[in-house]
């Protein structure tokens, strides 16, 4: 394993399978466990340090770090220095000096993880950076898929909508092929990235003519707080062509299921009876980060053997 886990090309088959593993693991030790905590870390400090809102992001990199048994700094931008102007590296060296072994970022800009990696000298962990990546997002899907189908070697995974914005489906795309899937992303063409003919994937704009040859479906939030121009002419129109409803699941084979990285657009790009539906692995998705990200923390920071 490479010392930060900055986007998805960090991670070779090899280590890839190990996360996944360790973290299957990770959920075995501690299943039917009272107390769900494992001694790993013990003495170790990790640092959340996040610039840009999050729900389960953060609160999973908490729990993660503290079921490892580590001490946790959770610095958010807001009533920090960060609003008086203090910088990226100012803040760095700031945790530096106070002897951070992780530092777990998200930010609004693409690339800042990567910069923070050059000025400390504990492992940089990715948790989202602009529209760039969000490694670890794509390691809890990997493992929800193969949990629930599994395998990951030929399966068929369609990602759908807003790719262009989305760190998700980058992450998600890179790691994905890494472990053998195969990826066909469906949008439409205002909401794809230039360039996304070199990535590996199968492009389309038709979600009816993909969803029959799909295994996993996953929907991805339309990130309006991105869009700096209209992309589509309006909600509506958008979920008539891309929003997965429950005509449109029941054209999925009988096994396969329909993911999404929260927050939802309920009604948007996935309609309630979908995200509640029994193919659903919305929730599980976040519990399988948590498990996710402690394999991440403890392959890292490489605490002593259990
Ligand atoms: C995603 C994110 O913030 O990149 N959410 C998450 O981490 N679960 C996706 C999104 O905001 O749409």
């Amino acid at each position: 394993m490479k010392r930060h886990l900055l986007e998805a090309a960090d991670l070779d088959r090899d280590d890839a399978t190990l996360v996944l593993d360790t973290a299957a693991q990770i959920d075995q030790a501690l299943a039917g466990r009272e107390v769900k905590k494992l001694p790993t870390l013990r003495g170790r400090t990790v640092v959340n340090l996040f610039y840009e809102d999050s729900t389960r992001t953060r609160i999973s990199f908490e729990l993660a770090a503290k079921r490892l048994s580590a001490d946790v700094i959770n610095f958010s931008a807001k009533g920090s220095s960060v609003s008086k102007g203090e910088s990226l590296k100012d803040t760095a060296l700031t945790l530096e000096a106070m002897g951070a072994d992780g530092v777990v970022v998200r930010h609004s800009a693409s690339g800042a993880p990567h910069r923070l990696a050059n000025w400390v000298r504990g492992s940089v962990v990715n948790a989202g950076d602009g529209t760039h990546e969000h490694p670890t997002q794509a390691l809890l899907d990997a493992y929800t898929i193969r949990q629930r189908l599994g395998r990951l070697d030929g399966v068929r995974v369609t990602i759908v909508g807003d790719v262009l914005h989305s760190r998700v489906a980058r992450s998600n795309v890179g790691l994905l092929h890494t472990l053998g899937a195969e990826v066909t992303l469906v949008a439409p063409p205002t909401l794809l990235p230039v360039g996304v003919g070199s990535w590996p994937a199968h492009v389309g704009y038709d979600l009816d003519a993909a969803l029959p040859k799909s295994d996993v479906v996953m929907m991805l939030r339309v990130q309006a707080e991105r869009m700096n121009a209209s992309f589509f002419p309006s909600a509506r129109e958008y979920s008539r062509r891309y929003g997965l409803d429950a005509r449109r699941m029941a054209a999925l084979p009988d096994d396969a299921i329909v993911m999404h990285p929260g927050p939802m657009n309920r009604g948007m790009e996935i309609a309630a009876e979908v995200a509640d539906s029994v193919r659903s692995t919305i929730v599980e998705q976040v519990a399988n980060g948590v498990s996710t990200r402690m394999a991440v923390l403890y392959l890292l920071l490489g605490g002593s053997p259990q």
